[in-house]
This record gives structure tokens, C-alpha cells and sequence, in this order.
């Protein structure tokens, strides 16, 4: 059962989804939450801040798993063209073997996307990754209401990073998602402030951000998951 006929299905029965959820506890899958991190330098602060909210994640709960996409030093080229994303042309580079099979093969049952903040918007692999993933909508809405959060790194204190954040969620509303901002502190998304040389971890407030974006995913994955 995918996450849209599981909600269908407790509407109509009046239960509601906690109920649904109880009825199903002895089949309970795990619950795979993936963070995708759309810097091209692999392992740095914003790879580092989705391993942060991926373990905090993971730590709600017994049935959480994780794993984290990083897109640094990956060749990822945005759309093939075409007049709609149902047209465009395969490309092939990194996306469709690196990145592709961790979306679809299964499909997540949350997402956690960051990008640096690039003269305050997102990164252009970021885009790309967005552009991409457009295989994930057609013929079907493959991500329909799986919970996303974003996070964004900026070397400034107030460097764009909840406009980045903003723009992908943007984005990501024409998979159907269900965009989930954090726990107090970290409503929009988490906001990270890239001050201490790449060692991102020294930023306190930004660290606690991300971890309240990994919980508040989890927690909405949990109950969206059947
Ligand atoms: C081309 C470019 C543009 C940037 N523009 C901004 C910006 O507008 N605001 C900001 O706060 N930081 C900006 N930065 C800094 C990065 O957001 C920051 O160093 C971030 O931590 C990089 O993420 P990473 O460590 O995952 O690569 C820029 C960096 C680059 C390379």
C-alpha cells in the first residue's frame, strides 16, 4: 500500500491515520528517510548538517533507517529540454546510477534536501537535482506526501539560507509533498551558518536547527507511513 491509499483508506474509515498506523504495527516496515546533499564539495558543511538531521531522525525511532545522497563531485546535468518534464530527454551522467535507484527503488518515505546558499539562492547542482528528479512525477506522482524538510548553509549569519530553503521547497510542492518545516528555532527549515572554517558542528544554533528538522521529519514520516 503506498502512503496515498493508506490516508484514503483511514479517512474512510473513520480511524484516522494514528489508528491506521496501531492496526498495522505487527507488519510495520522500516521507515527510510533520505537526505540529499546538493553541494558540489562532497562531505562539507552541508553534507555534515543532513548527517546531523538524518541522525537525529533516525534516533526518534527504532523503525527509522537513513541514508545520505551526497551529490558532491557527481556530474549532474539539469534537464534534457523538452516543452514539459514528461518530454525531456535521458541524459546520461551520475544522476541516473548514483542518485536515481535511491529514490525510486524504493521510494523514500521522507526526504531531507540541503543546498549551500550560492549569492543566495541554491546551488546549480541543487536545480539540477530538481530538474532531474522530474522522473520521479510522470506517470505517476512517485513522492505524493512524503514529508520534506530542507536546510540550507550560507557563510553569512542571514545569507539567504531560508530563501534557499523557500526555493526548494517551492519545488518540491509539484511532486505533492508534504512540506514540513522543524521544531521552534527551526520553523522554516534549519538555517546553518558556515563561520568556523567549514567546521559547521561549531555552529550551535544551526546544528540544533538541523536536528529539529530531522525529528519533526521523522515524526510526519512515521505517521504518513503505512
Ligand atoms: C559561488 C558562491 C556563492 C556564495 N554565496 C553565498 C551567499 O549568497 N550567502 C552566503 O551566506 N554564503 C554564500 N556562499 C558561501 C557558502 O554558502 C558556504 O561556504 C557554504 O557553507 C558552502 O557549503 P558546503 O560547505 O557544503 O560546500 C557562497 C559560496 C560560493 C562558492
Amino acid at each position: 500500500m503506498d502512503r496515498r491509499h493508506f490516508m484514503a483508506q483511514a479517512v474512510a474509515a473513520g480511524t484516522g491515520i494514528a489508528a491506521a498506523s496501531s492496526a498495522g504495527a505487527a507488519a510495520q516496515r522500516p521507515v527510510r528517510i533520505v537526505g540529499v546533499s546538493c553541494s558540489p564539495r562532497k562531505g562539507k558543511t552541508t553534507a555534515t548538517a543532513i548527517q546531523v538531521a538524518l541522525d537525529a531522525a533516525k534516533a526518534v525511532d527504532s523503525r527509522i533507517k537513513t541514508e545520505l545522497i551526497d551529490l558532491g563531485g557527481l556530474s549532474i546535468s539539469g534537464t534534457g529540454g523538452g516543452a514539459t518534464s514528461a518530454e525531456a530527454k535521458p541524459i546520461e551522467d551520475d544522476f541516473e546510477i548514483e542518485v536515481l535507484p535511491s529514490l525510486k527503488n524504493p521510494v523514500p518515505d521522507g526526504l531531507i534536501i540541503g543546498s549551500p546558499s550560492y549569492f543566495r539562492s541554491m546551488s546549480a547542482l541543487c536545480k539540477a537535482f530538481l530538474e532531474r528528479i522530474a522522473v520521479l512525477r510522470e506517470p505517476k506522482l512517485l513522492l505524493a506526501d512524503c514529508p520534506v524538510g530542507v536546510l540550507s548553509v550560507g557563510a553569512y549569519r542571514n545569507g539567504g539560507q531560508e530563501l534557499v530553503i523557500q526555493e526548494i521547497q517551492t519545488a518540491m510542492l509539484c511532486h505533492e509533498v508534504m512540506v514540513v518545516g522543524g521544531k521552534p528555532r527551526a520553523h522554516q527549515g534549519a538555517t546553518l551558518w558556515n563561520a568556523y572554517k567549514d567546521d559547521i558542528m561549531q555552529d550551535e544554533f544551526g546544528i540544533e536547527t538541523a536536528r529539529q528538522l530531522g525529528i519533526r521529519v521523522a515524526e510526519a514520516a512515521l505517521k504518513l507511513t503505512p
